[in-house]
This record gives structure tokens, sequence and C-alpha cells, in this order.
């Protein structure tokens, strides 16, 4: 269906191609990329970045459910697909039918995995194991590698694969934590060579942690929001990235207000003086932050122009006072670039992140359904 409201995301797929290339440049031809597709492709759709980038070359993904691997292997990607989250169910048979790559965390879902082998009559299980090195999140505690390896040594049709790990801190001003975390990854690494375990694949890095930190780039590395194009901090930047994500609507009413009247619920915001208050059609239920009320801003006519008011459900309101070129129908941008009258302006993931208390992750993956992707640049 023709999009009636003018409310888009418009994703360049080519940035996130160009994007994965930046990537390897900094990580070498050697290394590995598992690109990071999970949470619909950080709200870019996995799909279409899965086929650009399987395109572009990328031999692995990864997502976080397997769910989510599904709808890869539907929509017929057939590079490898990892499967982070490593939350089953009572689907261990299914992924295994489907070629998705387990990572385990716990001897009892290895032994789900055998059984559903023998059920489907596969003589191999190939997974990969994930360690906590200091997340606290997921993973074999170090000091259980031990016992989870002699279980895993009980099951024949069982092979370790990958060893892994996620960093907590990568991004972080202090690189102690990540450096704690290395160490303990080489002490598990080391534990598993003595074993004769063959591990192909040894991957810990995300974005932040394969800029900053060479010694964890091992094999592979997995990063999800450079691919995006953007940096997880300002310091921690792949060199060249692109955003690939513009989110834009058009004003769809306008409003003369007198001094002292509110705008939105509760009135929050009173005007000062006479202004002229544009309203947009989207809001909290499309991914703009409710807690960007009164924070934020919007480019109109390559100028800012400040949210005002309660962000609502489907809508909310700028104040256009002072940008004549404000009619009804104008373009807004909410997150991109564009050209003003004093040179480039740009509000990005990171700036409306900032406004509204939260991570440009949050924003990205945030932008709901109901806002229609546009696909470019293929
Ligand atoms: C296990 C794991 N690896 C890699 C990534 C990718 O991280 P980033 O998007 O910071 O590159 C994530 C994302 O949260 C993750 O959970």
């Amino acid at each position: 269906m023709t999009p009636i409201r003018p409310t888009e995301a418009r994703v360049d797929l080519g940035a996130i191609a160009r994007n994965l290339g930046r990537v390897r440049a900094v990580v070498g031809a050697e290394c590995g990329v598992y690109a990071v597709v999970k949470a619909d492709g950080y709200g870019h759709g996995a799909v279409q970045v899965a086929r650009t980038l399987e395109r572009a070359g990328a031999r692995a993904f990864a997502v976080s459910l397997v769910e989510e691997g599904l709808e890869l292997r539907r929509s017929g990607i057939l590079a490898g697909v990892l499967v982070l989250g490593a939350v089953y169910g009572e689907a261990h048979a299914e992924a295994l039918r489907h070629d998705l790559t387990p990572v385990v965390n716990d001897l009892e879902t290895v032994e789900r995995f055998a059984l559903a082998a023998r059920r489907i009559q596969r003589d191999v299980v190939r997974l990969h194991v994930k360690v906590d090195t200091g997340m606290s999140r997921l993973g074999v505690p170090v000091d259980e590698l031990e016992a989870f390896l002699d279980g895993v040594a009980r099951l024949p049709e069982i092979e370790i694969v990958g060893l892994a790990t996620h960093l907590a801190s990568a991004d972080a001003a202090d690189p102690a934590p990540t450096g704690e975390q290395l160490r303990r990854f080489e002490d598990v690494r080391a534990a598993v060579a003595r074993r004769g375990i063959a591990v192909r694949r040894l991957h810990v890095a995300n974005s932040a942690g394969l800029v900053r930190f060479a010694e964890s780039r091992y094999d592979a590395v997995r990063p999800g929001l450079a691919l995006y194009g953007h940096a997880p901090v300002p310091e921690v930047a792949v060199p060249g990235l692109e955003p690939a994500l513009e989110w834009t609507t058009r004003l769809v009413a306008l409003h003369e207000i007198a001094a002292g009247t509110g705008v939105s619920y509760g009135g929050t915001f009173r005007a000062r003086r006479r202004s002229r208050i544009a309203t947009l059609p989207l809001g909290y239920a499309d991914g703009y932050p409710r807690a960007a009320s009164n924070a934020s801003e919007v480019l109109v006519a390559g100028r800012r122009a400040p949210v005002v008011g309660s962000v609502c459900m489907d809508m909310f309101m700028v104040d256009v006072t002072d940008i004549p070129e404000a009619a009804l129908g104008a373009e807004v941008v909410l997150v991109g670039r564009r050209q003003g009258p004093r040179g480039p302006v740009e509000i990005t993931a990171s700036d409306l992140a900032r406004h509204a208390g939260t991570l440009h992750y949050e924003i990205l993956t945030g932008i709901s359904k109901r806002v229609p992707r546009v696909y470019v640049g293929e």
C-alpha cells in the first residue's frame, strides 16, 4: 500500500555496504565479520540489510533470536547465521534444520541440541560457546568451564567450533575492564586448547572493541552499530562511516498562538511570545521518544526548530516562529542532514538520543513498525 501519511525512514543500503568495507579496512582481510543484524537490523530492516551485505561478500550474520534467524532463512539468506541470544525454547531441532549456528551458555542447552540432532538424524552439531568474562549477562562462568567441557565431551555429536565472549566496556574511557576481560578470555582459550579442541572461530569484539582493542579482533569481529554508520561513542569511530538512516516527515498543521498559550498535553510548554506552532504526524508510537518533549529539535528548511510540549502518541509540535519557509507540507527532518542558510546542519541519532536521555542504539531500534522503511542506494 502506498503510505498515506508522509513519515518515513529512508535507508541507504549502499552506505551500509560501504560501512562493511570500512570495518574490513580496519580489521584486515584475514579477520572474519559477523554482521550483526539483530533487532531488525538495528531498525533498518534485517532482510534488506542482510541481502545487501551478502551481495557485498558478507559470509556470516549474527542475530539475537532464533526467530530472527528463521526470518533471514525464509528470505533466502544462505550465509552463516549465529544466534547470539541463546534462547532456544523448544526450537533446537528447528534451529538445526535451518542451519542456524547456536551459541550456547550452559550444558543443558548443549544436551538438548544433542537430543535434537539424534531426533533429526544429524551426526554432528557445530556450535559456539560463549563464556562470561565480565559482562555477567550470558556465558559459561569461567570457573565452571572445565565442568562444562567435561559434559560436552560426553556428547559425541557435539563439536565446539567457536568460542566467544562479549565486552561490557569497550567504549568506556577506562580500558582496564576490557583488558581484564581479554586476559580472562586468553585463559579460557588456553584451557580449551589444552583439551585439544580445535576452535575455528574466536570472536569477541563489537564495534567499539574492534576499533579500540586490536587484540580483541581474534578470528572474527561482531560489529552492529558501525555497519549502520554510527560510532558507539564519538571517540571510538571506524573512519569514514556514513549514517545509513534518515528519518523525515512533513508538517501537517500550523497554528498561530498568543503569548501564554499552552502546547500539548498538560501545557508543559507555554509560548512566551506570539508563536507559530507546527504539528508533525508522528509520536512515541512511532518511536519518537516522549522523553524528547521540550528537549530535542528538528530541521525545517535547513533550520533548527525546537520540540515544544509533550510528544503525544501520534503527533508532536515544534516551534517554527522563526522559520518563514515552514508552510503546510514542508519537509521536516527528525534525523538527517540538510543544507541550511548558513551551511550544512544535521541532527544525528545520537543528538536525538542525548536530548531524550538515551542511546542512539535505542533510537534506531525503537523506530516502530508503522514507520515505512524506504530503501535507496542498492
Ligand atoms: C553479543 C553481541 N555481539 C555484538 C554486538 C554488536 O555490538 P555493536 O552494535 O556495539 O557493534 C552486540 C550488540 O549488542 C551483542 O550483544
